[in-house]
């Protein structure tokens, strides 16, 4: 794995392309982030729902959870960059929303919420850019109660070797620009999950063949 950007220099790129973040990570993509943040909400979201979309970024993700979750539920978008959240402020205040909603910003390898204070846990390529995925997927799953669920999309290498070692040269071009690959890697956090109780519900890969995205949702037992 890639070693991660350190998080004073991903907070100053995040800033930087705020307002263009969208449209990259779209281009980037081929569009197909946004099936992926489709899925992670479309498997976890009920009405009702108390969520949490952790590097929500510009809010995608955590939009349509609040279009889910309905006039009795509630979002809040959580990042580590201002920037983003602004943009992301912006587009909540365009969309009609029932849903309470909340801005914060802060680490999410280190969450300021109690255990089981979420529904629903929402990471779409944010575990990507991460210092450590794993303690960031496992602060997703403290925070959800039981039989809550958490839901990630994040990139993955490609099981192609062909498709990887282009991809690898692709990215090799793209980290000499940081504001390009946004310190995006692909990372791997089911050994992380796998030590939990968790019971996973969906493991899927989908993208492009040379940005494959793994989506995964998992739920935590009820205790009953
Ligand atoms: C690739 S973007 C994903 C944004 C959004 N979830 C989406 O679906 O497009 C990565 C986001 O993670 C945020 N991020 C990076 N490190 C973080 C951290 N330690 N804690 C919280 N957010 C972080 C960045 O600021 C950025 O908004």
């Amino acid at each position: 794995m890639r070693a991660a950007l350190k998080t004073i220099e991903l907070k100053k790129i995040y800033s930087r392309i705020a307002h263009r973040y969208d449209w990259q990570h779209g281009l980037i993509t081929a569009k197909s982030d946004q099936r992926g943040r489709r899925m992670v909400v479309d498997y976890t979201v009920h009405p009702g729902d108390a969520v949490l979309d952790a590097g929500a970024g510009t809010g995608s993700s955590g939009i349509l959870a609040a279009h889910k979750a309905g006039a009795a539920g509630s979002v809040t978008f959580f990042d580590l960059c201002d920037e983003m959240i602004a943009v992301a402020r912006e587009k909540v205040a365009r969309e009609k929303l029932g849903a309470a909603i909340d801005f914060k910003s802060g680490d999410m390898c280190h969450l300021p919420f109690a255990d089981y204070h979420f529904d629903v846990a929402l990471s779409t390529y944010s575990l990507c850019p991460l210092y450590d995925p794993a303690r960031g997927v496992l602060e997703l799953y403290r925070v959800v109660k039981p039989g809550g669920r958490v839901g990630i999309a994040y990139s993955i290498e490609s099981e192609q070797p062909l498709m990887k070692w282009l991809a690898d040269r692709v990215e090799d071009i793209a980290w000499l620009i940081p504001s390009l690959s946004m310190g995006c890697r692909a990372i791997d956090v089911l050994p992380a999950i796998q030590q939990t109780d968790a019971r996973i519900v969906m493991d899927k890969s989908i993208g492009i063949p040379l940005w494959p995205f793994r989506v995964i949702i998992i739920e935590k037992p009820d205790g009953f």
